[in-house]
């Protein structure tokens, strides 16, 4: 099995990348970033992951996987909230071979985050039911059944008090509506007690940029399930993907 492979993470300001070494989840070099073209288009994202590749000079028997912001249906995306709408129905397995040469793996942004979380971060090692939300634009979910991942759960999607989700709860709607961190954890509360009652989870794990300030939200939330901060921050989609693939290839 490879000791080291290739995370590509793609969000909806910039399309990451680095190399990864399996055995700690630790960076080897540098994690290089290119802005999302405008419109992101396939096409026009896969060139950039190409030009990512290019630049860290991954080998070609090096694994390469990739996050993406939308559910991954047996290599094709069935629908994209946060991305520009004509990748719905792309096989991303087929555009990416066509453009980087090789083979890559796929996967959704927030599985990816769940993956890196179980092998090296706050999931590692914990039984039951693990339910990571990663913060942003949208809510990404992954569901981790005892280390186990769930894929495409979509439960930023679910729908409460008549709205999607991730309309009235991510940190991106916190942001746009400039709600203080009261307000939004009205908006947390609603939604993390919905889930906790459908699912009775054993720890939530919450990521995304705005998990650097927990203390600021968590403990304003009345919850019976422990919420902890995700651990490896905005390194989580790339190690992911990294892992993803190594154990794919
Ligand atoms: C998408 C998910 C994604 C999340 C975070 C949601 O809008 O439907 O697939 O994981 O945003 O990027």
């Amino acid at each position: 099995m490879a000791t080291v492979a290739c995370g590509i993470d793609i969000g909806g300001s910039g399309v990451k990348a680095a190399c990864v070494g399996l055995s700690t989840g630790e960076f080897i070099g540098e994690r290089i970033r290119i802005d999302t073209p405008k419109p992101a288009t396939p096409d026009a994202v896969a060139d950039v992951c190409r030009q990512l590749l290019e630049q860290l000079e991954v080998g070609p028997d090096v694994p390469v996987g990739i996050a993406f912001p939308a559910p991954i249906i047996r290599g094709v995306v069935p629908f994209i909230a946060n991305l520009d709408p004509s990748w719905a129905n792309i096989d991303v397995n087929e555009l990416m071979q066509r453009h980087l040469g090789r083979p890559i793996a796929a996967l959704n942004d927030a599985d990816a985050a769940g993956i890196a979380e179980v092998t090296f971060g706050a999931a590692k090692g914990v039984p039951g039911t693990v339910i990571l939300t990663t913060q942003g634009t949208g809510i990404g979910s992954a569901v981790i059944v005892d280390g186990v991942l769930v894929p495409n759960t979509e439960l930023g999607h679910l729908e409460i008090d008549g709205h999607d989700a991730e309309k009235r709860a991510s940190a991106g709607q916190k942001t746009l509506q400039d709600l203080s961190w009261k307000k939004w954890a009205k908006r947390l509360q609603r939604y993390y007690s919905h889930m906790e009652m459908l699912f009775s989870p054993d720890l939530f794990v919450v990521g995304g940029g705005v998990s650097k300030n927990h203390e600021k939200f968590m403990p304003l939330l009345d919850l019976k399930t422990p919420m902890v901060p995700a651990q490896l921050l905005n390194t989580a989609g790339i190690v992911g993907a990294a892992v993803w693939a190594a154990n794919k290839a």
